[in-house]
Formats: structure tokens, C-alpha cells, sequence
């Protein structure tokens, strides 16, 4: 041991007196002090990473947490009793609220909020006003009016430093980054237009408490809930939606219980001029939805056939998604209907999203990336559920007032 080493050593004390924020993952002081101190080594600094909410989604972002070297699992935190349980499974410890956490151990880094969407915009700024970054789930928040505040809260200046992100992962799904590579490069040509499905069957016990949130009006249904995350993801392709139209489908669950809506057909327009159709409905047994066609969640079998999802139509070529096949006239002598269309398969590289979200976050943390979703593009998609609500109420087409968004920058 050097001298330096030994006096730094005993500068330090103990791990308390650094501040565990800086203590590198499943390691102790004195190999951290070497690790420093070691000219050769490249010593990475570990994120201490809470959850809060210990639902259907918690834990899984809590399995992306332990799995990434550069974060730790350090607390799951929930009001319901069951959650002690889900912590113990995770190896971490529990707590009943963010302010029992704070009181009982260091600061963490960073948290996932994972509760229900009308607690997303108190939750996230208790956590802010603590100074930890936040990545809250999808939809930011369960009304303009508190996502807007959270975003101005995120943005004075003695939050600066801090970070807000909207858990849309989707924008990490292999075949969305496929799809945007393609789109980008301007392999489709021109976009002009695109076609959407998110339909699937949810049972009863998916409404049942305590996810009832998720049938009242004021925070569930298949917009904010489902929908979003298409809204995301055509915003991240093609830029913001201005307008929409949404026609509702048939009733097929009881009111009450069930007060929010189950499907809406609807048209879209982009401020870049292109257009779209879009069928949502949450009450139809389907293959063709975003779930069942790429097999990203779990809970929801892959369809073996890869129902289409999504079509792109570009003025060379038109690509469905996640058969990831494009059409076109290429190598064809004219571009024509009178030709027979070329036929392309891309394939897709295995990835899972909710960890590269993950790693995302904690490039955004380090200062290595800017966010990808920010509370604004998050902000952003939950403006066109509530105007595709209002478009349902009001049978009125609406045009979205994007100065809200302006306002923030
Ligand atoms: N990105 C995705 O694909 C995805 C998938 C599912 C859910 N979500 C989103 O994640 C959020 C949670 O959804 P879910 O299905 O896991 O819900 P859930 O109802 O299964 O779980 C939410 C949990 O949060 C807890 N909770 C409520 N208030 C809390 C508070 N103030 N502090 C700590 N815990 C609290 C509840 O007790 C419950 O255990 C929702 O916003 C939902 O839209 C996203």
C-alpha cells in the first residue's frame, strides 16, 4: 500500500464519511480507494436506484436496476403491505413512502416511479424537491395542468441539475429503432402516411383493486394507458400530431363500474403533413398490437404469425411493422402498379427495452446523452390523449395547441 493510499484511508474513515453515492457497486472503501488511486483501473460509479411502486411494473424495472452494473437496487417503496414481500424477493429493503425512505437512508441517486398515473406528478416532485432524478412511468402525468407544473418545478433553477424523463420505453424496442433507422435514412422516401392497430383483450381482474385506477375516468382507460405509447412512438418517427378526430367504439364492459373508454378510431394529422388512421381498443381478443406482435412483455404471448401493427407508406416504399417487410418497385424497369412489387425482409436485433432505458438514464445522469422522452416529449403525447378524449365528449375534431409546450422551453 502506498503512502498516499494509507493517508487517504485514514482521511476517509469510514464509507459513511464519502457519501455512499460515490461508492462504487458490491464494493468497500479500502478497494475503492485503490481502485482510485490504481493508474490502471477504470473504477465506474455505481447509481443508487429506488423504486417506487410495487405493482405490475415496479419490480420489473427493479430487475433492469440489479442487472445493470451501473446501478443498484438500494429500496422498493409502497404503501401496500404485500410490497415487503416483492422487496424481499428483490434483496432490497422496503419502505412504506418516499418520506420514510429519505429519513431512513442516504439520499439515492436516482428513482423509477411506477405508481398509478394520478400520483406520477406529487410522487416525482417529492422526489425532485429531494434532489433525486427522476424517471417516471408513462402517462407524465394524469392532467395537463399537473404535468405542466411538474415541468416547471423540474425547470428553476435550483433544480438545474437534476433530471426528468418519461418512461416510454418503447422508444428502446429493437423494432421501433429499426423502424426510426429506416424512416431516417429515407428509405421509405417521403412519408405520407401511416395505419395503426392497438388492439387486444383485457380481462376483468386487470379493473379489479387495487387496479381500479384503471376503469375510472379521471385516470385509466386505453388512451392514457395504451394508446400513449403508439402517440409516443409516431411522434418519435414522424414529429408532433396537430390535429385529431376519434370516433368511440362499442361499450362492451358495464358503467359503472367502467367509466373511462375502451376504443376510439381515429384520424391523425402531423404538423409535418402527414397523415393517419388509428383503431385502439382495449375489449377485442387481436393479435394486432404492439405486445403481441413484438413479444415484449412477458405477461403477453408473442403471436407466433407477427401480426402487423403498424404500416408506413413513404412515396418509394411502404414498410409494416414488426414483420419489418418493405414494399416498393425497387430494381423494378418502372416505378409502377403495373410492376410487381418488390419484397424485403430487415430483421431485428434482440434487445430488451426497459434495460436500455435503464441505460439511457443513467447516460442522461452521467451528462453523456440528452433525454431521449423529456418531461416536455412526455407532456407532449398526454396532449393528444386528452385531445383525442375531448374529440370522443365533443365529437368535435381538435386541434392541438402546441403553444402549451412552447411556453416551456
Ligand atoms: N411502460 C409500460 O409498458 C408500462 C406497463 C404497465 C404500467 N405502466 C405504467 O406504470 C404505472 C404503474 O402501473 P402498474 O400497472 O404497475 O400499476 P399497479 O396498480 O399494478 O401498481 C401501482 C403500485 O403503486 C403503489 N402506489 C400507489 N401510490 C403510491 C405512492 N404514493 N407511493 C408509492 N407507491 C404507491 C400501489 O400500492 C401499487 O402497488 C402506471 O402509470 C402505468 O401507466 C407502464
Amino acid at each position: 500500500m502506498s503512502c498516499v493510499q494509507l493517508t487517504l484511508r485514514l482521511f476517509l474513515g469510514n464509507e459513511a464519511s464519502l457519501g455512499p453515492e460515490f461508492i462504487p457497486k458490491s464494493r468497500g472503501v479500502v478497494q475503492f480507494v485503490d481502485d482510485l488511486l490504481d493508474s490502471n483501473s477504470t473504477t465506474k460509479m455505481v447509481l443508487r436506484v429506488v423504486i417506487i411502486g410495487a405493482g405490475l411494473i415496479g419490480p420489473r424495472h427493479a430487475k433492469s436496476v440489479i442487472s445493470n452494473p451501473d446501478t443498484e437496487l438500494v429500496a422498493l417503496i409502497d404503501p401496500l403491505p404485500n410490497a415487503a414481500r416483492v422487496a424481499q424477493e428483490l434483496q432490497t429493503s422496503y419502505y412504506p413512502t418516499v418520506e420514510a425512505m429519505l429519513q431512513a437512508i442516504p439520499k439515492p441517486d436516482a428513482a423509477i416511479v411506477c405508481t398509478p398515473n394520478h400520483t406520477h406528478v406529487p410522487v416525482s416532485r417529492e422526489l425532485l424537491a429531494s434532489g433525486v432524478h427522476v424517471l417516471v412511468e408513462k402517462p407524465v402525468s394524469d392532467s395537463i395542468d399537473n404535468g405542466l407544473a411538474l415541468l416547471q418545478f423540474s425547470q428553476r433553477p435550483e433544480n438545474a441539475q437534476l433530471k426528468l424523463l418519461v418512461g416510454h420505453h418503447r422508444r428502446f424496442n429493437p423494432y421501433v429503432l429499426k423502424t426510426k433507422q429506416m424512416v431516417d435514412a429515407g428509405s421509405l422516401g417521403r412519408i405520407i402516411a401511416i395505419n395503426g392497430l392497438w388492439t387486444l383483450f383485457k380481462p376483468e381482474q386487470y379493473f379489479a383493486p387495487p387496479g381500479d385506477w384503471r376503469r375510472a375516468r379521471s385516470s385509466g382507460g386505453v388512451v392514457p394507458i395504451n394508446l400513449v405509447h403508439d402517440i409516443d412512438i409516431m411522434h418519435y418517427l414522424f414529429g408532433p400530431i396537430v390535429r385529431v378526430h376519434a370516433e368511440k367504439t362499442l361499450p362492451q364492459r358495464p358503467n359503472p363500474p367502467h367509466e373511462a373508454e375502451e376504443g376510439a378510431a381515429l384520424t391523425l394529422r402531423f404538423a409535418s403533413g402527414v397523415v393517419g388512421t388509428f383503431l385502439v381498443c382495449d375489449a377485442t381478443p387481436s393479435p394486432h398490437n404492439f405486445e403481441a406482435g413484438t413479444g415484449e412483455n412477458p405477461l403477453i404471448p408473442k403471436c407466433s404469425s407477427g401480426a402487423d401493427f403498424y404500416r408506413i407508406f413513404g412515396s418509394d416504399a411502404s414498410l409494416s411493422v414488426p414483420d419489418m417487410t418493405r414494399w416498393s418497385y425497387d430494381s423494378r424497369p418502372d416505378k409502377s402498379w403495373n410492376q410487381p412489387l418488390t419484397v424485403e425482409k430487415f430483421d431485428v436485433e434482440e434487445a430488451t427495452p426497459f434495460d436500455l432505458q435503464l441505460a439511457h438514464f443513467v447516460d442522461v445522469i452521467q451528462g453523456k446523452a440528452e433525454p431521449s422522452c423529456s418531461g416536455e416529449e412526455g407532456l407532449r403525447a398526454l396532449l393528444v390523449c386528452q385531445a383525442v378524449q375531448k374529440a370522443l365528449e365533443t365529437g368535435q375534431t381538435i386541434e392541438l395547441d402546441q403553444t402549451i409546450l412552447e411556453g416551456n422551453r
